[in-house]
């Protein structure tokens, strides 16, 4: 008999079917069992009674042992799925040990375990949705003529401040672990001109937040010719992109996450955008939040902001002097750059970090020494704007943080299998 997913059973509804997968539950009497089996795609009850041969089979069976089983199924409304399979042929493939995650775990117990929380289904949920995440930004932007280019992983500058960098023994040398494909990107551009990658990236953060892990997933774009407009075009299309991808296929998912769909199917381009500036004030008038400028935009504030917001909002123009030293100025608002985050609705924070390339040299070293860089170590990156440069922007969009949003977690450390922060390296 050819096995088919228990989803695939489900929907044949009637007759002979086989399925294999894992206990999920099990309860019953001396006369009667009931086996709930979960596979990738879904559950399914089983039932078997004391008349059986296989019945001591059923019997020995504990939660997350692996069996195939062959049966008839029928709709049956008292079912968790509303589907029951009466088994004729029930084998144990796997005998399984007492299962130590039982109801009520706390979060430290799970992550210790995440080796085989990993196969809860909420954690499956959750990485079903991520797969789509990821398949809709490839797809979007392979759509539109760009081609993909891994990064290196192993590299010699920092991107976005010596703070988080993570340092690795390179040979007899020092070398640091990427924190962003960027500066790569913007060499490739002169070759392919539009360009993306899906990459993990690493930061060292002290932070312990409810949305910073040291090892994650950016999504990330560059273009040749692309100005700031259309750069934030892309960034807010991409999004309302994804959401509709997963409103589409992941249904499912989104219900057993509780996730309240509708409040996503909302969430269609055009976004709210505002300058930093304009953010300053609102937070003054609206929540008496007097920041000066030239102050980074904290969780706390961004938070507050997003209060007014339902769809996630854009903001641009951040100061300069706290900004990367890649962002380039805006000639028309001196000061400050022609740069972006996107901030997620209900305290998801930023999703996206993007901005023009600045392509002066001289502004270039500037930056680099205020941060304290040496601009010797970055002069193959000055070579880019040597040789025929061009102007071009490009962006990150953190792909937990995506996740963690549409998925509606406590923690981001749910959108990854096995998070990495700054307590937390193993399994
Ligand atoms: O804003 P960031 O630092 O931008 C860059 O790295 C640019 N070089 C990207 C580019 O222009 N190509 O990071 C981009 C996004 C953030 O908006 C955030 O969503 C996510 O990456 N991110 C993190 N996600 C989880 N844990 C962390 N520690 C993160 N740091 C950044
Ligand atoms: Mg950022």
């Amino acid at each position: 008999m050819k096995f088919m997913s228990i989803q695939e059973a489900m929907d044949k509804g009637k007759g002979k079917v086989s399925i294999r997968g894992w206990v999920y539950r099990e309860r019953g009497s001396n006369k009667l069992k009931f086996i709930v089996v979960r596979d990738a795609s879904n559950i399914i009850q089983c039932v078997i009674d004391s008349g059986h041969r296989d019945w001591e089979v059923a019997k020995s069976l504990s939660i997350e042992a692996s069996v195939e089983i062959t049966g008839t199924i029928k709709e049956d409304k008292r079912a968790p799925t509303g589907y029951e399979i009466h088994i004729e042929n029930l084998n144990l493939v796997g005998e399984s040990d007492t299962y130590p995650i039982t109801k009520d775990q706390s979060p430290e117990f799970l992550l210790d375990k995440r080796h085989l929380w990993i196969r809860s289904r909420k954690l499956t949920a959750v990485m079903k949705v991520k797969h789509t995440v990821l398949q809709a930004f490839r797809e979007f932007y392979i759509e539109k003529g760009f081609f993909e280019m891994p990064p290196p992983i192993l590299q010699p500058n920092q991107c976005e401040g010596g703070s988080t960098l993570f340092e690795v023994k390179y040979y007899k040398q020092k070398i640091f672990l990427s924190q962003s494909w960027q500066l790569y990107a913007e060499a490739a551009i002169f070759g392919l001109e539009k360009i993306f990658c899906i990459s993990p990236c690493f930061r060292a953060e002290r932070s312990k937040t409810s949305r910073h892990l040291s090892e994650f997933m950016m999504a990330e774009m560059e273009s040749a010719w692309m100005d700031f407009d259309g750069l934030t075009g892309s960034a807010e299309e991409v999004v309302a992109f994804i959401v509709q991808r997963v409103v589409e296929k992941n249904a499912a998912e989104l219900e057993l996450l509780g996730q309240d769909i509708s409040k996503l199917k909302k969430i269609k381009a055009p976004f709210p955008r505002m300058t930093y500036r304009e953010v300053l004030a609102l937070l003054k008038e609206k929540e008496g939040l007097d920041i000066k400028f030239g102050k980074d935009l904290r969780t706390i504030e961004e938070d507050k902001i997003m209060k007014h917001f339902d769809k996630p909002l854009i903001v641009t123009h951040y100061p300069k002097e706290i900004m990367a030293f890649y962002k380039q100025e805006d000639p028309k608002k001196p000061g400050t750059c022609l740069c972006l985050d996107m901030l997620a609705p209900e305290g998801y924070g930023e999703i996206i970090g993007g901005s023009q390339r600045d392509t002066d040299i001289e502004s270039l070293k500037k930056s680099l020494k205020a941060q304290g860089e040496d601009p010797k170590d970055y002069d193959w990156y000055m070579d880019l704007r040597r040789f025929g440069s061009v102007p071009h922007a490009g962006y990150g969009l953190g792909v937990e943080r995506v996740v963690a949003w549409l998925c509606k977690l406590d923690n981001i450390k749910d959108a990854i299998p096995f998070p990495r922060t700054m307590l937390r390296w193993t399994p």
